[in-house]
């Protein structure tokens, strides 16, 4: 059974089509780095206008790359929440027209489901398991019993992970997004050099990462001359240590062996590293989606449609994207 999937949730135009769940055919991002890059973070307008261009080159890429024919297409999994509305609008009206004009049942799919469900494009962790979304718009940490039953165990409340890393990469002058910008400068800084303090917050799973952002801020503006090296390397051990602290805490907590990492974050090598020698430690296994799944893509929201698919959950033209969109006990 082959599902074409397609997230515009963000800055990422994608498409991808995938058999039975697991098997990618294609995947195809056309990313917005140039256009945000000068702004130091995305401009949603821009970001809007661009999908609209993008949209019909990519699916049809998409299409081409997996040698399929719409009539081979058993539904549309589109994500249709949570991110940016003007984005997600683009998604969501042009996978209603596809669907219609081809006749083709479509499935709406929460984006942080699917990137739950990246993992499940390379590897089959048991249930249940711990799953923790880090990107540039949720930190989050869920208990997962099955497909579509999560409860959400703590989450950021303020800054995520990736935002974090986005601003203090355009505070020390770099391009976005500031991830992987700060991760090449980091290596060759000293992650010692500055105690940047770790918020942890008491009798909760929760994060924050909006203190730790304006320490850097202020020591900067302390310190103008210290190098933007160690500085990064600093910031980025200080959110390593407080994500993988919280994870392990929140495993032991709930009994979960198994820790699941996905969203654009865990596509940071030192966070993977640690994260792996930390949760061994304890005797706790590590799933990590490869590098090109953590960050946005379809490929992981057409894995998830296709098990709203098979338990019947199909859409109506009636459905509209939604900015704000929890990943609830029983995900629709
Ligand atoms: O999952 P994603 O592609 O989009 C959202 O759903 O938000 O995540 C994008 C975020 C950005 O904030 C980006 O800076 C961050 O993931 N990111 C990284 C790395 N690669 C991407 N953060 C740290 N290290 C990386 N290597
Ligand atoms: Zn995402």
């Amino acid at each position: 059974m082959l599902i074409l999937g397609l997230d515009t949730s963000c800055d990422d135009t994608a498409a991808a089509v995938v058999r039975d769940g697991c098997g990618i055919m294609s995947n195809v991002v056309s990313n917005q780095n140039e256009l945000h890059e000068k702004y130091g973070g995305i401009v949603p307008e821009l970001a809007s206008r661009r999908h609209i261009e993008m949209i019909l080159p990519v699916v049809t890429e998409a299409m081409n790359r997996a040698g399929t024919d719409f009539k081979d297409i058993s539904a549309i999994a589109v994500s249709y929440g949570p991110g940016l509305i003007g984005s997600l609008l683009v998604g969501v009206c042009f996978s209603k027209s596809l669907a219609f004009v081809k006749d083709i049942p479509f499935v709406a799919v929460n984006h942080l489901e699917g990137h739950i469900f990246s993992i499940f494009l390379e590897a089959t962790p048991a249930f249940p398991f711990l799953a923790v979304v880090v990107s540039g718009g949720h930190t989050s940490i869920y208990k997962v019993d099955g497909f579509g039953l999560y409860s959400e165990l703590g989450k950021t409340r303020d800054d995520a992970a990736g935002e974090a890393y986005d601003k203090v990469a355009k505070l020390l002058g770099f391009g976005y997004p500031g991830g992987p910008i700060i991760e090449a400068i980091a290596s060759t800084g000293d992650s010692e050099a500055i105690s940047f303090p770790k918020a942890l917050l008491k009798d909760s799973f929760d994060f924050s990462f909006s203190g730790l952002k304006t320490s850097v801020v202020n020591y900067v503006k302390r310190y103008p001359a210290s190098r933007k090296e160690d500085i990064a390397a600093s910031f980025q051990n200080t959110v390593i240590e407080i994500i993988t602290k919280r994870t392990i805490e929140a495993a032991i907590a709930t009994g979960s062996k198994r820790i699941v990492l996905s969203g654009g974050v865990s596509a940071n090598s030192a966070l993977r590293k640690n994260m792996k020698e930390k949760a061994n430690e304890k005797g706790l296994e590590v799933y990590l989606p490869s590098l090109r799944l953590c960050t946005d893509n379809a490929a992981m929201i057409a894995a998830a449609g296709y098990h709203h698919f098979i338990n019947g959950k199909i859409s109506n033209y009636e459905l509209n994207p939604k900015s704000y969109l929890p990943l609830g006990p029983a995900a629709d």
